[in-house]
């Protein structure tokens, strides 16, 4: 990088182009309303910049499409699983490599393989798939991140870290129970926030000591390292692949979603070290997913997926990335609204409970924030709230603990002026916000309900008057 010139530029120039359509306000709120107010039911052709997630709507580069053109689509042992797995394996260093089409199919196969009924899975925070995947098992997800975790906008550097007293009083009392530890990179459902080198290696002592295997979910793994490196001591001149080496040499395995920091948009894995794991790992993989050099992929996604992987933790790309976020940040914080603090590594959270203290938890304040960055801005983004939180097994209803708007951006996809424009959104729609009103539930199914729900506004028949 020139350190003559402060501009970070996106590290890459764009050679296809795919257009995104302006729409009127009136054509969103008709489309909104067509949708039942949710904006899972919206086509994307109707969103100007989607936010909803940074899950394989990435854009890959000519390295990626040029190795997909030598897939190897034999069935078994094709040449670009080797090349996969020599991937993974010099990032990794775990002994079985198996692919998967996407991170919940390696949660399923190792939780399938790995878990009983009762059995408790401390993490940091645990993902919704990841946590459904347990569950689904009759286990129990238990998130311990640091008590820090819970105040959106208190700082400190490594705001994913887990709660180290509370892993080793669980082990320490129910060690029978647990069967495998995980900490999730980042932690996406705590606000993107990254972990320390110093807090996985910690947890990976206290978890050898109890004889509890410790697994990764790598998802955003070279974010996390990336985080490591410019805020923790003693890694500013390391690699992000070197730190992300170390980083896993902590581990026993790992679950991996690529669609994240695999750059793809299909694919995933689950590696190991265990033998006996790995075998059952793949007896369970060959049931659902595929035989084990394959998982559910073309070949040419194994390709994708091998060179995206390095691709992830190139420094200019990481530097460009995460800064993008952080200038987002920086623009809510000049413009008085609030998020969790400091930004992660994905996206923004914007704390709709403090931006909209007139709207109560059960008329769903950040489901009303996304619905009004939509009419203004045309932008999509997600509800982490108590739509999606709020429903109890038994049926209950009760208030999630925050409520946000989480804004994940989409790996190489926007530019500078996009991000401008959805600063300028914001701005607006903050000056505005006095005005937003709650909405309604007028039909849900019996779970996950945030995809499919129908709502309307709970006073009147708009959302932001004009
Ligand atoms: N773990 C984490 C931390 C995730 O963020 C996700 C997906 C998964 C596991 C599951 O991976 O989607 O490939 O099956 N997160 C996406 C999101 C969906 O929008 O945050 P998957």
């Amino acid at each position: 990088m020139p350190a003559r010139f402060k501009t970070i530029i996106e590290p890459f120039r764009i050679k296809t182009v795919e257009p995104i359509r302006h729409t009127t306000r009136t054509e969103r709120i008709a489309a909104i309303q067509n949708a039942g107010y949710n904006l899972f039911q919206l086509k994307a052709q109707d969103v100007l910049i989607d936010l909803l997630t940074d899950s394989g709507t990435g854009a890959m580069s000519s390295r990626q499409w040029a190795g997909m053109m030598m897939g190897d689509e034999s069935y078994a042992g094709a040449r670009s699983f080797y090349k996969f797995e020599a991937t993974v394996r010099e990032i990794t260093s775990f002994k079985h490599i198996i692919p998967t089409h996407q991170g919940r199919a390696a949660e399923r196969i190792l939780f399938g393989s790995a878990l009983k009924p009762g059995d408790i899975i401390p993490n940091n925070t645990h993902f919704d798939t990841t946590r459904a995947n347990i569950e689904y098992r009759q286990a129990i997800g238990l998130d311990i991140p640091i008590p820090e975790a819970h105040h959106p906008q208190l700082h400190h550097p490594f705001k994913g870290n887990i709660d180290l007293a509370a892993l080793e009083k669980t082990l320490h009392e129910q060690g029978d129970k647990v069967p495998m530890v995980m900490i999730t990179i980042t932690n996406n459902s705590g606000g993107g926030q990254p972990v320390s080198m110093a807090n996985i290696r910690s947890a990976s002592e206290i978890c050898h000591r109890y004889n509890v295997p410790f697994f990764l979910d790598a998802c955003r793994f070279a974010e996390n390292a990336w985080f490591i490196k410019i805020r923790e001591e003693g890694y500013a001149d390391k690699t992000p692949l070197a730190i992300a080496q170390e980083m896993f040499s902590y581990a026993d395995g790992c679950t991996m979603s690529a669609k994240k920091d695999g750059m793809v948009n299909i694919g995933g894995f689950l590696a190991m070290n265990d033998d006996d794991l790995a075998r059952r790992c793949r007896n369970m993989e060959i049931l659902g997913e595929g035989f084990p050099t394959y998982g559910g992929l073309a070949g040419y996604d194994l390709e994708a997926m091998a060179v995206g992987l390095y691709e992830a933790l190139e420094e200019d790309y990481l530097c460009y990335r995460i800064r993008s976020v952080a200038y987002v940040g920086e623009r809510m914080k000049a413009a008085g609204i609030p998020f969790v603090e400091p930004t992660g590594g994905h996206a923004v959270y914007i704390d709709a409970k403090t931006m909209l203290p007139h709207i109560p938890w059960n008329e769903y304040p950040a489901w009303a924030l996304s619905l009004a960055l939509y009419i203004e801005g045309g932008i999509r983004s997600v509800e982490i709230g108590s739509v999606m939180f709020g429903r109890q097994p038994d049926g209950s209803e009760k208030a999630a603990a925050m409520e946000l708007v989480r804004l994940a951006f989409p790996r190489r996809v926007y530019t500078q002026s996009h991000v401008d424009y959805l600063a300028e959104v914001l701005e607006y729609v903050n000056i505005r916000r006095d005005h937003i009103r709650g909405v309604k539930i007028v039909e849900e199914p019996s779970v996950l309900r945030h995809f499919t729900a129908r709502f309307a506004p709970a006073h009147g028949d708009i959302i932001l008057p004009e």
